[in-house]
């Protein structure tokens, strides 16, 4: 039986859920589209008049919602109404570690997507393609089919893992644009449903279609291989600093093999996002669920090395700074996990600032897109130290140059493309001296910074 798909409820408005569906409201007009949350406040935002108030901050997609919304794209917190009347839902909630019982620290939080299956189990009474779009591990579909097929009515369910790529920052284009679409099923018809979607913007030879768990498992692997190539090459960046090799030169030389490739070659304080340390750690519990050890213990070995690199680039400063960071300000710039998103998931910074406040440190920190709130509450939940300490240890500016007055050194964080083109000569005058650089992206041109008379400091060189 052909499906024709002409509603589309998704739950979650997040980081995946929000850009994706405002990209295919946009591409099917004649579809439409209604992402649900529960949460109350999320959707306000969606709906805010002022489009530069939308949650998420994505370049592109404030002018894609507002193509689409009120057209043919919705946000509601009504989310029984919007299930009952969708031909297809995509579930695109979160799917954190797990910090409690079996698994804690490493398994993939599922409660999120049971209690979604159930309430579609409980209130649909069309027939529905359902849709995993969230990372998940390897055979929640299972978990899902399990639930739906067993809720006692006439209702068919098919269930579609059809994972999403796009990276944050270059969410709109990667949507546009994607290298390929994975779609894997059991039933043909509710493949081609969402196949015939994609198809009204993606080629269709991009367009692979595969069983569920080849799809489930691509997704993690993806992340894992991704992942990896950022633990290798910062692996090499602690070695050229020994060495007196550049791992920007070394990046360079490998890339251009064209076995190996130029992307994903930057080394950095380490990777974050919601996605990879996640993943990896999913994996890591899938194949020791397995009693696969090597296998674990291989993946496992990228996680580590990222948190070694964000300890001995937090350490670095420390002994940089004579051995005590104690009382003195250290300006922090950038927040977010990486340039061009609001987001701070695992973000580096937030570990590395932690680091430093053990010893003691005053922090200043500046971001162009993240609000104090939201530092403040990425540092409280870490449970190191309680919220008044925080207060107290760490303020936020609104203006970079403030940010770093007096500061004995400024680290570099995320690498915001307007850092580059900041007055150095101008920050330098109001520090304290000697004037220290702690460069975690290698964002700044070392001769140039080092001629403005600053000890510069940049990952593997
Ligand atoms: C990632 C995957 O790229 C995407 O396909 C998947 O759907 C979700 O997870 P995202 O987390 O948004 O996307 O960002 P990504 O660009 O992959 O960067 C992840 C982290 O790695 C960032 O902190 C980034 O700064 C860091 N990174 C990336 C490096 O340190 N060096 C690099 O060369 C590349
Ligand atoms: P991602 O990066 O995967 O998109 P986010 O945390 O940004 O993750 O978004 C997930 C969204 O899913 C959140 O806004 C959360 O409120 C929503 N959500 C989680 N569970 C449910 C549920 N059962 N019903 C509706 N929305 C949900």
């Amino acid at each position: 039986m052909a499906f024709n798909v002409k509603k589309i409820c998704c739950i979650g408005a997040g980081y995946v859920g929000g850009p994706t569906m405002s990209v295919v409201a946009q591409q099917c007009p004649d579809i439409e589209v209604t992402l649900v949350d529960m949460n109350t406040a999320r959707i306000a935002a969606w709906n805010a008049a002022d489009l530069n108030e939308l949650p998420i901050y994505e370049p592109g997609l404030a002018e894609v919602v507002g193509e689409a919304r009120n057209r043919n794209l919705f946000f509601s917190t009504e989310i029984e109404k919007a299930i009952q009347e969708a031909d297809m839902i995509f579930i695109s909630v979160n799917t954190p570690t797990k910090n409690y019982g079996k698994g804690k620290g490493m398994a993939a939080d599922l409660k999120f997507i049971e209690l979604c299956a159930r309430q579609i189990a409980e209130v649909s009474t069309t027939d529905k393609i359902v849709v995993e779009k969230s990372t998940l591990p390897v055979r929640t579909a299972a978990a899902l089919k399990s639930i739906l097929h067993n809720t006692g009515s006439a209702v068919n369910f098919h269930i579609l893992s059809n994972p999403e790529f796009l990276a944050e920052g270059t969410a709109i284009q990667d949507l546009l644009n994607p290298d390929r679409v994975l779609i894997g099923g059991e039933n043909e018809d509710a493949i081609q449903a969402l196949v015939a979607i994609y198809a009204r913007w993606v080629p269709t030879d991009r367009i692979l279609t595969t069983n569920l768990w080849s799809s489930e498992l691509s997704k993690l692997t993806a992340n894992a291989f991704l992942a990896q190539r950022v633990s290798s090459i910062n692996s090499i960046s602690e070695l050229c600093e020994k060495t007196g090799a550049n791992v920007e030169e070394v990046a360079k030389a490998i890339g251009m093999d064209s076995r190996i490739g130029a992307k994903f070659l930057k080394a950095s304080v380490g990777f974050g996002g919601s996605c990879f340390q996640k993943d990896i750690l999913n994996l890591v519990y899938i194949a020791r669920s397995y009693n696969l050890q090597e296998v674990a213990n291989y993946w496992e070995q990228v996680i580590l090395m990222n948190d070694h690199q964000k300890h001995r680039f937090a350490d670095n400063i420390i002994q940089t700074l004579f051995n005590t960071v104690n009382g003195k300000k250290i300006a922090i710039l950038g927040w977010a996990f990486k340039k061009d998103t609001n987001d701070t998931r695992e973000s580096a910074a937030i570990y590395v600032a932690d680091h430093l406040l053990n010893e003691m440190a005053n922090l200043s920190v500046y971001d162009p897109k993240v609000p104090a709130e939201k530092i403040y509450i990425d540092l409280d939940n870490l449970n190191t130290r309680n919220a008044a300490e925080n207060q107290s240890l760490v303020t936020v500016s609104a203006d970079p140059y403030e940010a770093c007055k007096d500061a004995h050194a400024v680290a570099i964080l995320t690498e915001w493309d307007a850092f580059k083109d900041y007055d150095w000569a101008k920050i330098k005058a109001h520090m304290k001296k000697p004037a220290f650089i702690f460069d975690g992206r290698k964002l700044l041109n070392r001769q140039q910074i080092e001629s403005l008379g600053f000890n510069y400091y940049a990952i593997g060189e």
